[in-house]
C-alpha cells in the first residue's frame, strides 16, 4: 500500500496551489522541464496511448510567434512567463502503440479505422496529461498558469503546419498536419504576493453522488 502524503505535500499540490499570473525573475531550466516530463509521463492514459505532445516555448522569439494568437487578457502574463507550454495532441498517436501497448497489437488498426474514437481519445487523454504536467510541475516546486484563451486553429497553423513543426529548434517532434493544440500553460516561479484571492469550490454534496 502507498503512503499517504503529508499535509504539506497536499497543500503544495492542491490546497495552496493557485493559478499564477505574475512571475518571479527566476529561470526555468531545461533540466527541470525534462524532470517534469519524466514524472508526468507515468500518468495513465487509455491503452497507454500517451497522445499529448508538448512544445515548451522558452525564447522571446518563440513567444512572439504566440503573442498575436492569444486572447488580449493572456498576452502580458504569457510574454512575462519564463516558459509557456503548448499542450497538444497527436492524431496519429496510434502509430506509437506498437511500442506503448505491445500486449494488444490489434489496437493500432482499431484506432486507425475509427477517426472519431481517435479524436475523442486524443482530446480526453491529452487533457489528462496536461493535468499530470501541472501536478508534476507543482510537485517539483514550480507554479502554473493554464489558459484556453487563444486561437487554436491559428496556433496549429503557426506551430504544427508543414515546415513549421520545429522552427528554431534542431529536433522534429511534430510531423506536420496531425498535431492539434489543446491548451496552454505558463510555467515558472510565481509571485505569491500577486495571486488573486481563492475562489470557492463546490462542496462534496454539490459535485458528488454516493450510490
Ligand atoms: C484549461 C484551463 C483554461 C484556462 N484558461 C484561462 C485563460 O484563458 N485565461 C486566464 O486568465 N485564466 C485561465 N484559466 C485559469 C482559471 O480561471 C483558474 O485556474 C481558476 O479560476 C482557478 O484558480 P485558482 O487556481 O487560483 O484557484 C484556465 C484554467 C484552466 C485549467
Amino acid at each position: 500500500m502507498s503512503n499517504i502524503l503529508s499535509d504539506e505535500a497536499l497543500d503544495q499540490l492542491f490546497r495552496e496551489a493557485h493559478t499564477h499570473n505574475t512571475w518571479l525573475d527566476k529561470p526555468v531550466t531545461e533540466d527541470i522541464l525534462r524532470q517534469i516530463y519524466d514524472v508526468m509521463k507515468w500518468g495513465p492514459t487509455s491503452a497507454n496511448s500517451s497522445p499529448a505532445r508538448f512544445v515548451f516555448l522558452r525564447s522571446q522569439q518563440a513567444k512572439q510567434r504566440l503573442r498575436p494568437l492569444l486572447a488580449p487578457g493572456n498576452v502580458e502574463k504569457t510574454m512575462a512567463a519564463p516558459v509557456t507550454v503548448i499542450i497538444a495532441y497527436d492524431l496519429l498517436f496510434f502509430e506509437k502503440l506498437v511500442k506503448l501497448f505491445p500486449n494488444a497489437p490489434a489496437m493500432r488498426d482499431f484506432f486507425a479505422q475509427n477517426p472519431q474514437l481517435v479524436e475523442a481519445t486524443a482530446k480526453r487523454n491529452s487533457s489528462l496529461q496536461g493535468a499530470y504536467l501541472m501536478i508534476a510541475a507543482r510537485a517539483l516546486g514550480l507554479d502554473c498558469g493554464p489558459m484556453s484563451g487563444f486561437d487554436n486553429a491559428k496556433v496549429d497553423e503557426e506551430f504544427f503546419s508543414a515546415g513549421k513543426e520545429c522552427e528554431g529548434c534542431d529536433q522534429e517532434f511534430f510531423p506536420a498536419g496531425h498535431v492539434r493544440s489543446n491548451f496552454l500553460c505558463n510555467l515558472g516561479y510565481g509571485d505569491r504576493s500577486k495571486i488573486f484571492p481563492r475562489n470557492p469550490r463546490l462542496e462534496f454534496n454539490e459535485a458528488c453522488s454516493l450510490l
